[in-house]
């Protein structure tokens, strides 16, 4: 992740002004994917808090996220939706909490931007309980000779200085799967949006 202060600004704005639309396109997944969730949960990349809405008022929720243009709308959203905020300035390869600590943890469209998606799954592996869960959901790189992975390949280099890291390619499914957890459930999924370079997504399910 850069830290640049407009950008930073400017992805802060855009995740809020499309707040509405992404809760329209991912309503139904997310319900289902945070159903049951413990009292004490962590977020990765908690962005401007558009998840909360989706957490039961009193969750104690741990949210890790380095970038400090998101953090007063984090803690609107917290106020807003009754959630016990923990807000973390830091970046998700180095979690500050105990090894075999933690029953869930979670992120949505973070794994694309972080700078070390083995090193940040790594992270979560340790502070996860033995049985405990990572949820997320990210766009991944389209099928390789389809046209989308043609654009996603051709805009790849302004994509990613604009959204601060974001990598239209990865193969997050592939990390998920070489981690070490014990169970993985990768779904592929087409996300019906005109945002057509992220429309390729995974939703993914997996157990320490
Ligand atoms: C595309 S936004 C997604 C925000 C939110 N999860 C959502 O779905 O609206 C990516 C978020 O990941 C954060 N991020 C980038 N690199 C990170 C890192 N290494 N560790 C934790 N969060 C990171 C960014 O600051 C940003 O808030």
């Amino acid at each position: 992740m850069s830290d640049n202060p407009v950008r930073g600004r400017l992805n802060a704005w855009l995740l809020q002004t499309l707040d509405g639309y992404m809760h329209q396109k991912y309503a139904a997944i997310k319900s289902g994917l945070l159903a049951d969730v413990p009292a004490v949960v962590v977020e990765l990349g908690s962005g401007t808090g558009a998840n909360m809405r989706y957490l039961p008022a009193g969750t104690r929720l741990i949210a890790i996220e380095p970038n400090r243009q998101m953090h007063a709308a984090l803690r609107a959203q917290a106020t807003n939706h009754g959630i016990d905020l923990q807000l973390h300035d830091l970046m998700a390869e180095s979690l500050d909490m105990p090894s075999d600590s933690v029953d869930l943890v979670f992120a949505t469209l973070v794994l694309c931007t972080v700078d070390q998606p083995q090193r940040v799954i790594a992270e979560v592996l340790r502070v996860l309980r033995p049985g405990g869960r990572f949820v997320c959901i990210e766009h991944v790189a389209a099928p390789a000779g389809s046209g989308e992975r043609v654009l996603q390949q051709t805009i790849r280099q302004p994509w990613h200085w604009l959204f601060e890291g974001c990598n239209l390619c990865r193969d997050t499914g592939a990390v998920l799967r070489s981690a070490g957890f014990s169970h993985v459930d990768v779904q592929p999924i087409i996300l019906p949006t005109l945002l057509v370079p992220i429309r390729h997504q995974i939703i993914a399910t997996c157990v320490k």
